[in-house]
């Protein structure tokens, strides 16, 4: 976050599942567009940011699974927990103040007596957060009765039934409403509370996130009926809360664009993106477009041309160096040659590439330095190569590619095949 030196121009804070993540999509395209408007227009200026009711194990679990982006701040146990960067430093702030009027031993001792709970995983009991499943038809009676008892013995709680199944008790204090509103408070006093927010969810949990002043807010298509009751009921006549028409990360997208919160044409909806210009000069664009373009080469989706080789070709400098992961060195141009052999490899195979916290930084004048993390999944692999792009600026001709080095990124836990990893 120490990264944004001014107010970030929009922040994102999402849900994961069937929020960010359709699981009813084994293709993971409409997070797939998600991620190329991200890096392509927001990384440079803007926070993403995850709330989930996953706690840090199954979150991580996620994140091998899906082509998630890095987020900037990740709130997880149902805003229980708050972590910043990519080694996810806890807030131990916002803990403290969970303490009041909270008690795991009484709350699992009251909640033991109700035959309708089941304990849900003990990855998913947390300090500040102890979760069972409940039949739907039982959800309510169980909350009333369980509030009483609990206010009874001293403590304030709050009770939220989510996904039509699980039942969180949290203290009153938490929940990813609260920690929305404690990171803002946050950011603006550093001055650095963002020109937009938008909020994302689609279940019981996500319904607080949509009553912070000033916030905008989308309700994926495929919300639960929990939410969609808890909007007709509380906040109905918010315009700046709506219902998209589309599912997951697409309502996302949807969303942006109704808002206006900034660019909401995901390169990966655009055909022909080599051709697409925009009006700063960001060698991030480059790397999102490249990357877009390589996995189209090896699905076979765009055109086996010469024309695109020769304009790759032109724009590395005539000198540029590929280091390969492996360590191995050879011409840039000679790799972009290569690719010539790969048009269509993936034809037909379960193959997305996909750039993440992709980061330019000028060094000179005219001179840029792009890292970024580039992940490639093939088949049910997932692999990843820390990437650092060297361009300059030249006059009337764009941006020249002269360096790319790639080195394993930690994360990639699979085996590492330097013979069939290209770029
Ligand atoms: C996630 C958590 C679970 C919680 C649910 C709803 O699925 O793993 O513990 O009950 O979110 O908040
Ligand atoms: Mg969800």
């Amino acid at each position: 976050m120490e990264r944004l030196t001014s107010p970030p121009r929009l922040m994102i804070v999402s849900d994961l599942d069937h929020t960010m993540v359709d699981h009813h999509d084994p293709e993971n395209l409409s997070l797939l567009r998600f991620n190329s408007l991200w890096e392509h227009a927001y990384r440079h200026d803007s926070l993403l940011v995850f709330s989930t009711g996953r706690s840090p194990t199954l979150y991580k679990e996620l994140r091998k699974e899906k082509p998630l982006l890095t987020p900037d701040i990740t709130i997880m146990s149902v805003g229980t927990e708050i972590t910043y960067g990519n080694s996810m430093v806890p807030d131990h702030g916002w803990v403290d103040t969970l303490n009041h009027k909270w008690d795991l031993g009484v709350v699992k001792e009251e909640t033991g007596k109700f035959s309708e709970l089941t304990l849900q995983a003990e990855t998913e009991q947390r300090p500040h957060k102890v979760s069972f499943y409940v039949d739907k038809s039982k959800a309510q009676d169980v909350t009333k009765e369980l509030s009483l008892r609990l206010e009874k013995r001293g403590l304030d709680v709050k009770i939220i039934y989510s996904g039509g199944m699980d039942l969180d008790i949290l203290p009153q204090g938490a929940g990813k409403g609260q920690a929305l509103a404690y990171l803002l408070k946050k950011l603006k006093s550093e001055g650095r509370l963002p020109l937009n927010t938008l909020a994302c969810g689609d279940s019981g949990n996500d319904a607080e996130l949509f009553s912070i002043p000033d916030v905008y807010g989308v309700m994926v298509s495929n919300a639960q009926e929990e939410l969609l009751k808890w909007h007709a009921e509380n906040a109905k006549d918010n315009p700046k809360v709506i219902h998209a028409k589309e599912r997951c990360a697409g309502g996302i997208i949807q969303a942006v664009g109704e808002f206006k919160l900034g660019p909401n044409l995901s390169p990966r909806d655009v055909s022909d993106f080599l051709e697409c210009r925009v009006e700063n000069v960001n060698p991030g664009h480059e790397v999102v477009k490249f990357f877009l373009f390589y996995e189209r080469w090896r699905r076979g989706e765009v055109e086996n041309s010469e024309a695109y080789i020769a304009s790759l070709k032109a724009s590395c400098h005539p000198g540029g160096v590929f280091v390969h992961p492996s360590g191995a060195e050879k011409s840039l141009v000679d790799t972009i040659d290569e690719l010539r052999k790969y048009h269509g490899d993936k034809q037909g195979k379960k193959f997305r590439v996909w750039v993440d916290q992709v980061l330019a930084t000028e060094t000179n004048h005219g001179t840029w330095n792009v890292k970024f993390d580039k992940w490639e999944q093939s088949g049910d692999e997932h692999r990843g190569c820390t990437t650092t792009v060297k361009f300059t600026a030249k006059e009337g001709e764009g941006l020249v590619w002269e360096r790319v080095e790639q080195t394993w990124s930690e994360e990639s836990e699979l085996k590492k095949d330097d013979s069939s990893w290209i770029i």
